[in-house]
C-alpha cells in the first residue's frame, strides 16, 4: 500500500482525524514517497565509475515546522514506516547529535579528517534519514552540523526532519551564529520548507473538561496530575535540561513538548526571582506546578515568588496544571501579602477556564 493510501486508510478507521494541513503535508510525503522507489544514491567516486552507475539527483527531503501537538511527529513516523528505501534510520535529533559526537571522539585517534569519516559513514547506513525535533542547542551541535548535513547531502541522503522552529529560527541568539547561518541556508536550499499549520493541538484535546487545578493533595492528586502530564506530553517523564537566564542556568526537572514540570519547592522557595519565571514563560507553553501548600506567614517570601511567578505566566498566556493543598481562595488567608493574592486567586481561576485552554480545542 503506498503512504497516500495508508494515511487515508487511518482515518477511514478512525484512528486519525481528518487535518486539511496534515493532509497537505501527507500529499508531499506521498510523492517523496513515490520518487524514492525510483533513487538509488550516489555510490561512492570509484564504485560509481567502475559501475558506471546513472543516478538521477536526489529527491528533496522535508523539512516539517510547526507548533507542538499538531502532528509533525505522526507524520514523519507514518512516512518513515512506509518509505521503500534501504537502508533507513529514524532518530531523534538530540539522540542522533549524541551519536555523531561520540563517533568524532572515536574518529578523531585515527581519521585526518575526522568530521568526513563519520558523515561517509553516516551516509553510508542510511540513505533516508528521518529525525525528530531539529534543535541546536549548543555550540558544539552549532557548529558541525553545515558541513555534516553537506557531506550527507553530497552523498544522496534524503533527510525528513520535524522541528517546532523554521531554520531560520534555529540556534537563534547563540554564541558565533555566524558561523551558524551556512546551515540555516542548506536546510533552505535542500529541504522542501513546509509549515503543519494545523488548528488543533491534539494532545491539547485529552485535557478538555478536565480538572487542572487539583486538590487536595495526596496519591489521588499525583496520579491525576501524572495523567494530564502523559496526555498532554506523550511521555511518562520528560527530560531534565535548563534554561539560560542571565548567565546562569535554571535547572528545568522535567521538559517534553512545550510543557515543563516543577514542585511548588523548586520554583517558589529556591531563591529564583522575575528573570527566572519570565524565561520559564517564555520558553514553554504549559506549566506543571505540584504539591502548591496553604501558604501561612511562614511562606513570606515563597508567597510573593508564587504571586509574582502566576503575574508572569498568566501575562505570557501560559496554561496552568497545578495541585494544591486547597483551592485558589484558600491558599492564602493571613498575612503580608493577603490583599496582593486576590488577583491571584482570580488569575488562577481564570487560568481553568476552558477559554484560557483555547476556545478552539478539538476534543481528541
Ligand atoms: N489527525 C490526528 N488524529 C488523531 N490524533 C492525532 C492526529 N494527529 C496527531 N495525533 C496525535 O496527537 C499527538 C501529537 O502528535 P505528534 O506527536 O505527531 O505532534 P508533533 O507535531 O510532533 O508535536 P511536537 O512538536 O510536540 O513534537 C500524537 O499522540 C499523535 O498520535
Ligand atoms: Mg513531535
Amino acid at each position: 500500500m503506498g503512504f497516500w493510501a495508508d494515511y487515508q486508510d487511518k482515518i477511514a478507521s478512525g484512528a486519525l482525524k481528518p487535518d486539511e494541513a496534515q493532509g497537505a503535508i501527507a500529499r508531499k510525503l506521498d510523492h517523496l514517497a513515490e520518487a524514492l522507489k525510483d533513487y538509488a544514491p550516489k555510490p561512492a567516486g570509484f564504485f560509481a565509475r567502475l559501475t558506471g552507475a546513472k543516478n538521477g539527483p536526489a529527491p528533496k527531503g522535508l523539512y516539517i515546522q510547526g507548533e507542538v501537538g499538531r502532528g509533525k511527529t505522526m507524520l514523519m513516523d507514518l512516512f518513515c514506516a512506509h518509505a521503500d528505501i534501504e537502508p533507513k534510520r529514524r532518530a531523534h535529533f538530540h539522540a542522533f547529535m549524541q551519536d555523531i559526537h561520540a563517533r568524532l571522539h572515536a574518529a578523531r585517534r585515527g581519521a585526518k579528517d575526522p568530521l568526513l569519516t563519520v558523515a561517509n559513514a553516516v551516509a553510508a547506513e542510511a540513505r533516508l534519514l528521518c529525525l525528530d525535533e531539529m534543535q541546536i542547542a549548543d555550540i558544539a551541535d552549532a557548529m558541525i552540523v553545515g558541513r555534516l548535513f553537506d557531506i550527507l547531502f553530497q552523498r544522496g541522503s534524503v533527510v525528513v526532519t520535524t522541528s517546532n522552529l523554521k531554520p531560520g529560527d534555529l540556534y537563534k541568539d547563540g554564541l558565533n551564529r555566524q558561523l551558524f547561518l551556512p546551515f540555516i541556508k542548506l536546510m533552505e536550499e535542500k529541504l522542501d520548507v513546509v509549515t503543519l499549520d494545523s488548528p488543533t493541538d491534539y494532545r491539547l484535546g485529552r485535557v478538555r473538561g478536565r480538572e487542572t487545578f487539583i486538590h487536595p493533595l495526596g496519591p489521588d492528586a499525583d496520579r491525576k496530575l501524572q495523567e494530564l502530564w502523559v496526555k498532554l506530553t506523550d511521555t511518562e517523564t520528560g527530560a531534565a535540561t535548563a534554561l539560560d537566564v542571565l548567565g546562569r542556568k535554571l535547572p528545568v526537572p522535567q521538559a517534553a513538548h512545550g510543557a515543563a514540570r516543577f514542585t511548588f519547592a523548586d520554583l517558589c522557595e529556591a531563591p529564583l526571582g522575575p528573570p527566572d519565571y519570565l524565561a520559564l514563560a517564555q520558553n514553554f507553553r504549559t506549566l506543571f506546578i505540584e504539591h502548591i501548600p496553604v501558604l501561612t506567614p511562614r511562606h513570606r517570601n515563597p508567597s510573593k515568588r508564587f504571586i509574582l511567578l502566576i503575574d508572569t505566566l498568566y501575562d505570557a498566556h501560559v496554561r496552568l496544571v497545578a495541585s494544591a493543598e486547597a483551592v485558589p481562595e484558600a491558599l492564602y488567608s493571613e498575612g503580608h501579602h493577603a490583599q496582593e493574592f486576590l488577583r491571584t486567586v482570580s488569575r488562577l481561576q481564570e487560568m481553568q477556564s476552558a477559554s484560557w485552554w483555547g476556545a478552539k480545542i478539538v476534543e481528541t
